[in-house]
């Protein structure tokens, strides 16, 4: 047994409405294409997985490249069938092949794992997944050989689902039914297709399948493209392998959500919200307290420890690890970064690829950009900026500071209104700051630079020279007072007359 697996990826998503290929579109913060090849990898190694490119083929080809899966070109997409045609020389070497739309991203590995195995043991020439979704409509639907005439009450169905429910002894575990003929299926009739008493048929074709490869590449010459869309459909493999006397057969899955695929954009943010409910269900289940979970956005892959706790209107994106014990306040926007344990984030943070450690503290407002860490119980304030500068254990910068291009020791006071001036117009520089530096407030520290430990930079200084350990550094014109020179100048503005019109 060897199995490979087909997506198929390149349809235009003309229903879309967009210049983005379809696959490319996100929910849960990742490309639905990246969802389909994440549950398949854990299924065969990436090197057995065939992704069928067509529509603006090198940008989806370059979006998953990193996954390592190969690539199979579709140069003009005349449809499902034409792109398994076009896929045969690279797969025909296995003994089976599934099939998986790049469209349908929420299939659990498994679902998958489920259809290869009844797939196998069925010794099937094709086994097709179904579902009974509330809504069948725009499926194709499954027509089981056991179905005989419709009976009576299918005039009056109004539950499109009781319909398909009828294969006798269905169980949902195993998605098998109780007698095996009635697993034979007869037909897949596409939406556009369906006569009469067909269009109460609740069973529906999720676009995912198992193939034995001989069968398939034997006979998948005979499509033809006499419908609706001129297409060569791969759900007519069903009945041309029937006719060729092969076995043809239906799991159905229990969870109709996860096989639901996505035409619009409507029913892409319909997946979208699915997923992001599942993710707040999972953390939840974890031990996370997640306040009104429907206003936050957390991405699929995202973790947070236990005890931790999310105010609502917070978003956790991309690749987002919050250790236990954490509070994120209200409107922060994490994305890429990694939070360790009891970090208080207060409202409206924007932290990018950067890492925190226990016990910090940030904001309200304070902006991390990418590469940016707080060791262990550092503290950055209210408007504070840092941009690849590392702030050291206990080091603090409360208020109204930019810091880029910047190491900083332990036990540094950053006053408030301190610049890092990093960059020159040309090029950007570095500055480090030893441990326990004293930084007045309002000063400029021009990089590149070196502050020794220990030493003081008085407030309102231009610091443009090394500061040695342990010395005061004081980069500003002394202060002069010139005593009664206000006084003197308020008696010699009210002895001149006012001016005409003043
Ligand atoms: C397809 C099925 C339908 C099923 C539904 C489930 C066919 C004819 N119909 O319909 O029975 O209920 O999926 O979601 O298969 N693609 C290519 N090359 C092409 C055409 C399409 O790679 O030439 C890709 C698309 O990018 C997409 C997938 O195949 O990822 C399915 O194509 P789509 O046009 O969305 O098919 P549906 O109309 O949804
Ligand atoms: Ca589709």
């Amino acid at each position: 047994m060897s199995f490979a697996i087909a997506i198929m990826a390149a349809g235009k998503g003309t229903r879309l409405k967009s210049r983005r290929p379809k696959v490319l579109h996100e929910i849960g913060g990742k490309p639905l294409l990246r969802h389909v090849i994440d549950a398949a990898r854990k299924v065969v190694p990436a090197r057995d997985i065939y992704v069928i490119v067509g529509h603006q083929a090198e940008s989806v080809r370059a979006a998953v490249a990193d996954t390592g899966v190969r690539f199979v070109e579709q140069k003009e997409q005349r449809g499902t069938g034409h792109a398994i045609q076009v896929a045969a020389e690279a797969v025909s070497g296995y003994t089976d092949l599934l099939v998986l739309s790049g469209d349908v991203p929420l299939l659990r590995t498994e679902t998958i794992l489920k259809l290869r195995d009844f797939h196998t043991t069925e010794r099937a020439a094709m086994t097709i997944l179904t579902a009974t979704p509330a809504d069948p409509a725009g499926y194709g639907r499954v027509k089981r050989r056991s179905r005989g005439p419709e009976p009576e009450h299918h005039g009056l169905a109004a539950d499109p689902a009781a319909v398909a429910e009828e294969a006798p002894g269905w169980d949902p575990a195993s998605g098998r039914t109780s007698d095996p003929a009635s697993d034979q299926v007869e037909c897949i009739i596409e939406q556009k297709a369906l006569r009469g008493s067909e269009g109460e048929i609740g069973e529906i074709n999720t676009g995912i399948y198992a193939f034995a490869t001989a069968p398939l590449f034997a006979h998948i010459g005979a499509l033809r493209a006499n419908n609706a869309q001129g297409e060569l459909y791969l759900t007519d493999m069903a009945a041309l392998l029937v006719k060729a006397h092969e076995r043809v057969l239906a799991l159905k899955t229990g969870d109709a959500g996860e096989v639901l695929g996505a035409n619009t954009i409507a029913e892409m943010m319909e997946l979208d919200r699915t997923l992001r409910r599942a993710t707040t269900a999972r953390l939840m289940a974890n031990g996370v307290t997640i306040f009104q979970p429907d206003t936050v956005l957390i991405d699929a892959d995202v973790e947070v420890g236990a005890d931790t706790v999310l105010e609502p209107f917070t978003q956790l994106l991309g690749a987002t690890v919050v250790g236990e014990g954490c509070l994120i306040r209200s409107y922060s926007v994490l994305e890429d970064s990694t939070l360790a344990g009891k970090v208080t984030v207060r409202q409206g943070c924007v932290i990018e690829s950067s890492t925190i450690g226990q016990g910090a503290v940030l904001g309200p407002y304070a902006h991390l950009r990418p590469q940016s860490v707080l060791d262990e119980g550092a503290y950055v304030g209210n408007f504070v900026e840092l941009k690849k500068a590392r702030l050291g254990r206990g080091s603090k910068a409360a208020h109204l500071t930019y810091l880029g291009d910047a190491t900083i020791g332990s036990g540094v006071n950053i006053g408030a209104g301190t610049i890092i001036c990093n960059y020159d117009g040309v090029d950007k520089h570095e500055t480090t700051i030893g441990d326990g530096v004293f930084v007045g407030s309002d000063s400029v520290l021009v990089a590149p630079l070196t502050i020794g430990s220990g030493a003081y930079v008085a407030a309102a200084s231009c610091i443009t020279e090394t500061v040695p350990e342990n010395a005061l550094a004081l980069g500003r014109s002394r202060q002069v007072n010139k005593e009664g020179w206000a006084a003197k100048r308020r008696s010699m503005a009210a002895r001149r007359p006012n001016p005409p019109g003043h």
